[in-house]
């Protein structure tokens, strides 16, 4: 029986949903599936399996740090078929192109790349009172990452591999904020830059719950203190119900971008967006 290993990294849950879609394509086409979330446990060897399926968010226009980093540890995969899934919120750019080059390194054959729209839960975004693409992936996404998965097996029986085509690069305001959304600043600059404010902060410990990178530690007060395995999910920040919590996207020079992308995807009729007030850890629909 052929066998199928799907990796996925997901906080806000859409590329769970994703992945547990394209789990029910493979498996109607006869495949024995199983499913992994880096950020709640620890993967089987990507070698035991005939079929590796890598799934993620699209984070600063590229791949989630942590993601990166798996697949950059990956064995040789010579003789191994790889797929791919890719959720976003507003633009993914070439962030696809990065997968297919780490993948193509480690000589594994591409069978196809899935891409849709996911939930966003970027709180750039949320601050200023945007959340884009709500209630997605929807049913008719679902539906075709089922397709997608059952596609998969039919191209691994016929031993035709699908190469992705390469994406353009993002307009030079994109790229230069991916620039800055280095791996190397965050995990050498940006992770300094986390504040908490002592006096609203009580200790409660659901920043250190949230963080899926496992990177909050705390002091002797309870109070959070991070670490430079940050992946700047920002979910800390997203969570804390003191608004207690202060992080390196408050810098001066990100305002610019951030409202920049705001009016660029509220502009564009292809992305949905709805208005929302996040407070306290929780996030309204208005
Ligand atoms: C920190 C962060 C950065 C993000 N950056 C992008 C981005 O560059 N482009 C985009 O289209 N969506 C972006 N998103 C939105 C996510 O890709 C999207 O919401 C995805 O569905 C989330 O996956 P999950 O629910 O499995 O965690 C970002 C979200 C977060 C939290």
């Amino acid at each position: 029986m052929t066998t199928c290993q799907v990796i996925y990294y997901s906080k806000g849950g859409t590329t769970g949903k994703v992945a547990g879609s394209i789990r029910e394509g493979l498996q109607k086409a006869g495949c024995r599936v199983e499913l992994c979330n880096i950020a709640l446990s620890k993967p089987a060897p990507a070698r035991e399996f005939d079929i590796i399926g890598i799934g993620a968010p699209v984070y600063y226009y590229q791949l989630p740090y942590n993601v990166a980093d798996y697949l950059e540890d990956l064995p040789d995969l010579s003789g191994k078929y790889f797929f791919s899934f890719l959720l976003h919120s507003t633009y993914k750019f070439d962030a696809g192109n990065q997968l297919n080059r780490i993948m193509h390194s480690k000589n594994a054959k591409p069978l196809g790349q899935f891409q849709c729209f996911g939930e966003g839960y970027f709180v750039g975004y949320l601050k200023r009172g945007f959340m884009f693409s709500p209630d997605h992936p929807t049913k008719e996404e679902l539906a075709s990452a089922s397709e997608f998965g059952a596609d998969i097996i039919r191209r691994f029986k016929e031993g035709s591999s699908k190469p992705a085509e390469k994406d353009g690069s993002p307009p030079w305001v994109y790229r230069v904020e991916r620039l800055f959304m280095s791996p190397w600043l965050v995990k050498n600059l940006y992770h300094r830059m986390f504040r908490v404010l002592r006096k609203k902060c009580t200790s409660c410990g659901i920043c250190m719950d949230e963080c899926p990178a496992g990177n909050i530690t705390e002091d002797k007060k309870g109070q959070p203190v991070w670490g430079n395995n940050c992946i700047l999910c920002l979910y800390c920040d997203y969570s804390c119900p003191e608004n207690a919590i202060s992080s390196p996207l408050n810098l001066p020079a990100f305002g610019p971008f951030l409202s920049y992308n705001v009016r660029q995807a509220a502009g564009d009729p292809g992305i949905d967006h709805v208005p929302v007030e996040l407070r306290g850890g929780s996030l309204n629909r208005l």
